[in-house]
């Protein structure tokens, strides 16, 4: 199958690492005219204008834009620009696949089967989505729980704008949440431990031994002090989720974790979610 993908942000990106060796991607489409006429980050594929779609006569058009309103206006947008063959998006894969949430639930499953002792943690909770179901995967473990509760610190925003200027995080960004709204979203609060505030500041000094950590905090700042201060707290077997690490919204995550890795001399494994996780796991 000859396929094109329209998004060559993030969805595309990852999206492409889900075809089959028998599809051909011809393409990304993409309605920037800044990307036109250049190479995608992904095996050099280009990036066209989609007026150009029907001349390239793919068998399918898969709408890989993470923005759900920009994929509807897409799929308005193909049959006048004069494509009428089969068109997909990720909304099947959204609506009945959460891929990093696999990748938790069968870590979880090693680490309690591995009976690996230790508390768990997660740096950038947000709204506690997240925070949630590693509190529901571990009912018997202490939960760390670090963020601001008020977005993006300003000083983690000017470093990351000097270190991309691509990035469009912004101060107070994911501010719209609160502690006392994350505690009613956990099944098991009394495991709770809320650190609120500017990390590495409120890393506790009695920081017991960890199993699981999830590090999302986006930017590169923020994750290069969790890598720093997560990694010698991890058990043997013990492992850290990385959100965004192949992420093309923000590059600071990936970074962060290559810098690290060089610093330790670690190997890191990617994930194909979405995001672009990945797991960083400690040898005994
Ligand atoms: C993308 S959100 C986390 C989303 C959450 N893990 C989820 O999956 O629902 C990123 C969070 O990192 C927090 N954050 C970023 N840098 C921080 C820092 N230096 N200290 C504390 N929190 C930080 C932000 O406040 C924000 O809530």
């Amino acid at each position: 199958m000859k396929i094109i993908l329209f998004g060559s942000g993030q969805g595309g990106q990852m999206a492409a690492e889900w075809l089959p060796s028998d599809c051909e991607l011809l393409a990304f489409a993409d309605n920037n005219p800044e990307k036109w006429g250049t190479s995608s980050s992904w095996n050099e594929v280009p990036v066209i204008n989609p007026a150009q779609i029907p001349a390239l006569a793919p068998d399918m058009v898969w709408i890989t834009v993470l923005n759900q309103d920009a994929a509807r206006s897409i799929e308005a947008q193909l049959p006048k620009l004069g494509y009428t063959g089969p068109v997909g998006t990720l909304d099947p894969f959204r609506q009945v696949m959460d891929l990093r949430l696999a990748h938790l639930r069968l870590l979880a499953r090693e680490i309690r089967r591995r009976k690996l002792p230790g508390a768990v943690a997660e740096l950038g909770v947000y709204r506690g989505i997240f925070a949630a179901e590693i509190n529901r995967l571990f009912p018997d473990r202490t939960f760390y729980l670090f963020d601001t509760f008020t977005g993006f610190p300003l000083n983690d925003v000017n470093a990351e704008r000097d270190l991309t200027s691509r990035t469009r995080a912004s101060a107070g960004d994911f501010g719209d949440t609160s502690m006392e709204q994350v505690r009613g979203r956990l099944p098991h609060p009394e495991q709770a431990v809320f650190c609120q505030g500017y990390f590495p500041d409120t890393l506790p000094a009695d920081l017991p031994p960890l199993a699981f950590v999830s590090l999302d905090p986006d930017l590169h700042e923020p994750t290069l002090a969790g890598l720093r201060a997560f990694w010698p707290k991890l058990v043997p077997g013990g492992v850290i989720l990385i959100h965004d690490y192949n992420s093309a919204q923000f590059e600071g995550a990936g970074k962060a974790v290559r810098t690290f890795c060089r610093e330790q001399n670690l190997m890191v494994l990617p994930l194909a979610d979405l995001h672009g996780s990945a797991v960083l796991l400690k040898q005994s």
